[in-house]
């Protein structure tokens, strides 16, 4: 049987996007980078892991239903059957909804639905709070909002600095993105 081929959307360092294809024992191929940044860092990863890549900028679209039409024929000539967002920084529409209907999920580095948006791991550090986290969830038409998957928590000590933190978040993510997807594309199989 021929394996369930995946795609990873992300917008810059890519470290998950790696994580994800480092991962020892992926339950499905990933066949195709979505990228929206041309000259993100993320590219050269793909390239050097011989990941096929689509980098398409938005702003040469005249709409968002355009942009996404574009991705999602890509997506379907390439058999892609799920979606990983990993640090992809748009919003997603719905023509990109629709057509991958519950199969596109996200990672967010806090515990949802706390701290959504950008800078997150910032944004926790700033509120002062005692505990942070990792989210990965189903995405919907709102920012870092759908039905949650799994969740892990790390303490914030008070000797934390936003780089100390964001290390340990960062290690969580690339431990539970894979995790995540190995448990959700097998139970589709
Ligand atoms: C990750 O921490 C991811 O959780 C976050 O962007 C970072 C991308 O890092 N995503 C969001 O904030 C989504 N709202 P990476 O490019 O090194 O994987």
């Amino acid at each position: 049987m021929s394996r369930v081929k995946a795609a990873v959307f992300a917008s810059g360092t890519g470290s998950n996007f790696e994580a994800i294809i480092e991962a020892d024992d992926l339950a499905c191929d990933i066949a195709l980078l979505v990228c929206n940044k041309p000259g993100a860092v993320v590219i050269d990863k793909a390239v050097k892991h011989g990941i096929p890549t689509l980098i398409l900028d938005p702003k040469a679209y005249a709409s968002k239903e355009d942009y996404e039409q574009k991705i999602v024929e890509k997506l379907h000539e390439s058999g892609i059957t799920w979606v990983f967002l990993a640090g992809y920084m748009r919003i997603v529409g719905k023509t990109l909804l629709h057509a991958f209907d519950r199969k596109i999920i996200n990672i967010h580095p806090s515990l949802l639905p706390n701290f959504p948006g950008k800078d997150a791991i910032e944004q926790a550090y700033q509120a002062g709070a005692e505990q942070t986290g990792v989210t990965v969830h189903f995405i919907d038409e709102g920012i870092d909002t759908g039905p949650i998957l799994a969740q892990e928590s790390l303490t914030i000590y008070p000797d934390d600095t936003k780089e100390t933190l964001q290390t340990r978040v960062q290690a969580i993510e690339h431990r539970l993105y894979p995790q995540v997807i190995n448990q959700l594309v097998l139970k589709n199989l």
